[in-house]
């Protein structure tokens, strides 16, 4: 083993992405607010990253602007060990074809009116992946092949998008996101528009095809069973901010934060520790435009002291695990 198989897939340092206050007719004075303020964190190759937090906290945002969809603030991301260029047009065409995405939703992701055959070939087409004439005739085995892969029928082809269920629509996501053969792929809540049990089938396949193609993934998911059977590590956002991360069953297990445990509370066949005081989420998230001084989780944290309302609490490693463990709260 070379210290090269180390390299995080992707790391990220400081992120910020912001975006402008919609100005009213009185007032055209552009301001912005930070969607994510200054995240950091690594995908191991490999592996899976799970990332959970409330509606709004940034979520979309943190997988966009690593997949070149936004333009980052500040911050550095690196793929691979390679810094990308960032701030604006960081995304070069070779990176983008290495880092895809999957939608939650596959109704709106699928273009009603093109084939399933055009929908697969598509990547090839955009990422000249295809030159010559011959390599234009593999295109529909290439799609066949893709179609296997996810356990649909090649004989789909020629269907169009509305033929198929729900599940089958985020099948045909999935072939489209691993016909380049990405190394990263970001999966914005890919199994939520689904039922229980299609929504078991999909992660079965997404794990399955982690392996079979050495891919890593950021997956993001409300529900916590779905990222405790799919990831390693887990990283809890708050208002553009990560409070916590670590190995998942650390987490899930033994959450520290509080915004992590009333999370994990929230999610009755995920609390496997019934010691644990229930902490119950109670009012909205702040409007990230206006957050909280001091620590943004205060005003909803039934632990909050003086020292809460005043300090940002810095990030700080715990526990002595050899995969790093760490959380922003001064009293976890
Ligand atoms: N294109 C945009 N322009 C302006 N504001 C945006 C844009 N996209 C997101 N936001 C705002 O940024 C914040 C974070 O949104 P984001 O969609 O990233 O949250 P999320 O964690 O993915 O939420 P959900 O779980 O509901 O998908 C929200 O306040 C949202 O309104
Ligand atoms: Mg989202």
């Amino acid at each position: 083993m070379t210290a090269h198989d180390h390299t995080p897939v992707l790391e990220i340092r400081n992120l910020r992405k912001s975006f402008p206050i919609k100005a009213s007719l009185w007032n055209c004075h552009r301001k912005t607010f930070d969607a994510v303020r200054s995240v950091s964190l690594k995908i191991d190759s490999g592996k899976t990253l799970g990332l959970v937090g409330e509606s709004g906290c940034g979520k979309t945002t943190l997988g966009q602007s690593i997949a070149g969809i936004y333009s980052i603030d500040e911050g550095q991301i690196a793929f691979k060990g390679q810094l990308l260029k960032s701030f604006n047009n960081f995304f070069q065409k070779e990176t983008r074809r290495k880092i895809q995405m999957i939608f939650q939703n596959p109704y709106a992701s699928l273009h009603p009116k093109m084939t399933i055959l055009e929908i697969l070939a598509e990547p090839f087409l955009i990422h000249r992946r295809v030159l010559n004439s011959y390599e234009k005739k593999s295109v529909p085995f290439m799609a066949a092949e893709l179609l296997n892969a996810v356990g649909l029928n090649s004989s789909d082809l020629s269907k169009h998008p509305d033929e198929f269920s729900g599940g089958q629509k985020q099948r045909i996501s999935i072939a489209r996101a691993i016909a380049l053969k990405p190394d990263l792929i970001i999966a914005d809540e890919p199994t939520s528009a689904l039922d229980t049990y299609t929504r078991l089938q999909i992660c079965n396949l997404l794990t399955q095809l982690k392996k079979k193609f050495n891919m890593s993934y950021l997956l993001i998911a409300h529900d916590l069973n779905v990222i405790r059977s799919m990831s390693e590590h887990v990283a809890v956002m708050y208002l553009g901010t990560i409070v916590e991360k670590g190995p998942a069953d650390a987490i899930l297990n033994t959450p520290a934060h509080p915004y992590t445990r009333a999370l994990v509370a929230s999610s009755p066949s995920i609390q496997r520790n019934p010691n644990y005081l229930k902490i119950v989420l109670t009012g909205d998230v702040p409007n990230p435009a206006n957050p909280p001084f001091g620590c943004h989780f205060h005003p909803r944290c039934p632990f909050a002291e003086t020292r809460c309302k005043n300090e940002a609490p810095a990030y700080r490693k715990i526990g002595n695990l050899v995969d790093e463990r760490g959380v922003s709260c001064h009293f976890a």
